[in-house]
């Protein structure tokens, strides 16, 4: 028998061991841990790198305009962010839908996002306004950034009702570092308008921020606040397709605003002709019928394919184009990511036969 002090010894050994995996347990099983990166989307576009997937937890929910809520997603070691940036939010019936951040890029510890009750919406902000509460644990991919702030002498943002999330963050790194910015925001009412406080705070000093209510003063002047913007001036825009068209319009030939979508530009991914879509990889042929998307019929073969939006604005349906004659419908591609790639949730093809990589 073993003399008394290893026995003890062996017994304190023994308690350290199954507490170290008691912990592992728990911190496997914690909420808040991060969940390993998923594998790259079917897809297996080269230059698409796996979107880091998270379940982060509501720690907080508050009404910050009428019909607009914002909530803080918590978690441990979040990547960090840069204005403009934006989050996909898995929601509890399976719709992924992305919300921009608006809260410090640099927090490790925290997410923040806002979205406005769409009545007539597709369901994803009713959901979020009917069952994220404080308490729910929420998967979380990204954040992805669409619509970066570019290096420009100044700035000038056009923002219509909730487009102003991705703007604020912009505006509050601008007004810390010193650079040159004016803002146009512009809402149904006051009362609608979300962060109007803290943007005029954030303005004080030069007039920098134009507040239009629409029930106070109509609609904002875009073609004003853009009238003679100089060349080395960025423009930004964010808000219903109508202000995004009328700052398009208003800046000189050749000049395009940055726009970030909320929703689609007008697409329309059926068409009157059918097509064949060939999966090279998979080695698979189907049939895309006239009143069909291109991601529908290819769902039919691979169901995993990735895909988010629906309407050509997130770019997770990206897929690369061996062969065929695209007929592009989005307005997110670049022309260099248009010569060889598609997003399937909205174009098509001109000829009968396109060929994936997929
Ligand atoms: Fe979002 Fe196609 S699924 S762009």
């Amino acid at each position: 028998m073993a003399p008394p002090r290893l026995r003890h010894l062996a017994v304190v050994v023994g308690a350290a061991l199954l507490a170290r995996r008691a912990l592992r347990r728990r911190i496997a099983r914690s909420p808040l841990w991060p969940l390993p990166a998923l594998p790259e989307p079917i897809s297996g576009h080269s230059r698409r790198r796996p979107t880091a997937v998270r379940r982060l937890l509501v720690t907080e929910r508050v009404t910050v305009a009428e019909g607009v809520v914002q909530l803080r997603l918590e978690g441990k070691g979040l990547p960090r962010w840069r204005p403009g940036a934006h989050l996909d939010l898995v929601l509890p019936s399976g719709l992924v839908r992305q919300f921009s951040l608006c809260g410090d890029p640099d927090d490790p510890g925290s997410y923040t996002v806002a979205t406005r009750l769409v009545e007539d919406g597709r369901g994803g902000s009713r959901e979020v306004h009917e069952r994220l509460r404080v308490g729910t644990e929420i998967e979380v991919r990204g954040p992805r950034n669409r619509f970066p702030l570019v290096e420009a002498e100044a700035y000038v943002f056009v923002a219509g009702g909730i487009g102003i999330t991705p703007v604020l963050p912009m505006v509050r790194s601008l007004a810390a570092s010193g650079a040159g910015w004016r803002l146009l925001y512009g809402g149904r009412s006051r009362a609608s308008m979300p962060f109007l406080d803290e943007i005029e705070k954030l303005g004080a000093d030069g007039d920098r921020v134009t507040v239009v209510a629409q029930d106070e003063a109509g609609h904002p002047d875009t073609a004003a606040a853009l009238a003679g913007v100089a060349p080395g001036t960025a423009v930004y825009c964010c808000g219903p397709e109508p202000l995004m068209d009328a700052v398009t319009a208003a800046l000189p030939e050749g000049r395009t605003p940055h726009l970030e979508r909320f929703s689609a530009a007008t697409t329309d991914a059926a068409g009157s002709a059918a097509f064949e879509v060939e999966l090279h990889r998979s080695g698979r042929t189907v049939r895309v019928a006239a009143g069909q998307s291109v991601l529908a019929a290819v769902r039919e073969e691979l169901p995993h394919v990735a895909y988010s939006c629906e309407q050509g604005f997130c770019g997770t349906c990206q897929q690369r184009v061996l062969e065929g004659e695209i007929d592009h419908r989005d307005e997110l591609l670049t022309d260099d990511e248009r010569g060889d790639s598609m997003l399937i949730c909205v174009s098509r093809c001109r000829g009968g036969r396109l060929v994936l990589d997929l």
